[in-house]
C-alpha cells in the first residue's frame, strides 16, 4: 500500500555541485544541489533569487558547475553555509580560469563551463538554463576513449527531506540489459 504524502519535492538523491561565477577579478562560490539536465544540450541551475551569486551570473552570463566529491565536501558545505554578501568566499577553492572565463575548481573531479541562455522564473527562484561550453575532467576519471568513468568519480549526493549527504553505490548492470526479463507476462 502506498500513502499519498502530498506535493513533495521527492526526486532525490541528486548530485551536489558548487556553482562558480566571477565577481570582477575574484570568484565566488555557492553550493547548489538543484541542478538538472534538459534535452541533450542544456543544463539547469536553480537558485533562490536573493543569493549573492545570481546578479553576477546575470551580469556575466557565465557560470561553472563543479561536481562535489568527498575530498572537497567540507569546503563545499562551507560555501553553502554563508552568503558572499556577508563573507568573501573567493579564497575557499584554488581555481583555474577556463577557456570561457569561469572559475574551475582545481580539486573538483569534473567541471562544466556554461553560458546562460535563458532564465526560467518561479516564485523566489531563478533557474538558469545553460549551454555547455566545456567539460573539464581529472584524467584519472577518464576512460581510454575519453568517457567519464563514474565507477571512480563518485559525486556526493544530496537529499532535502533529511538534509543529508549520501554516497553513490555500486554498478548494477548495463542499461537495457534487463529488458528481456521485464516484459509483463
Ligand atoms: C546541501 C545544500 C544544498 C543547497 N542547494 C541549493 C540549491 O539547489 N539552490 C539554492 O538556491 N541554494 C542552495 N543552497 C543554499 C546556498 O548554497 C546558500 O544559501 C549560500 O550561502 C548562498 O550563497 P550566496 O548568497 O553567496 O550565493 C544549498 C545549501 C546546502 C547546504
Amino acid at each position: 500500500m502506498k500513502k499519498n504524502i502530498g506535493s513533495q519535492l521527492a526526486l532525490y538523491p541528486m548530485p551536489v555541485t558548487v556553482v562558480g561565477a566571477m565577481n570582477g577579478d575574484k570568484p565566488t562560490w555557492t553550493l547548489v544541489a538543484h541542478v538538472g539536465i534538459i534535452g541533450h544540450d542544456r543544463v539547469l541551475v536553480s537558485l533562490a533569487e536573493p543569493h549573492f551569486i545570481n546578479s553576477l551570473i546575470k551580469k556575466n552570463k557565465k557560470l561553472s558547475i563543479n561536481i562535489v566529491d568527498e575530498n572537497i565536501l567540507p569546503q563545499a558545505d562551507y560555501v553553502g553555509s554563508t552568503s558572499g554578501a556577508k563573507t568573501d568566499k573567493s579564497g575557499v577553492f584554488d581555481y583555474t580560469t577556463g577557456d570561457g572565463g569561469t572559475p574551475i575548481i582545481n580539486k573538483a573531479p569534473l567541471c562544466l563551463e556554461c553560458s546562460v541562455i535563458d532564465i526560467y522564473k518561479t516564485p523566489n527562484f531563478e533557474s538558469f538554463i545553460c549551454s555547455i561550453d566545456g567539460t573539464y575532467v581529472e584524467e584519472e576519471h577518464l576512460t581510454e576513449d575519453n568517457k567519464v568513468n563514474y565507477r571512480t568519480l563518485k559525486p556526493v549526493l544530496f537529499e532535502f527531506p533529511t538534509y543529508e549527504y549520501l554516497k553513490t553505490g555500486d554498478v548494477i548492470g548495463k542499461c537495457l540489459s534487463f529488458k528481456d526479463k521485464g516484459e509483463k507476462q
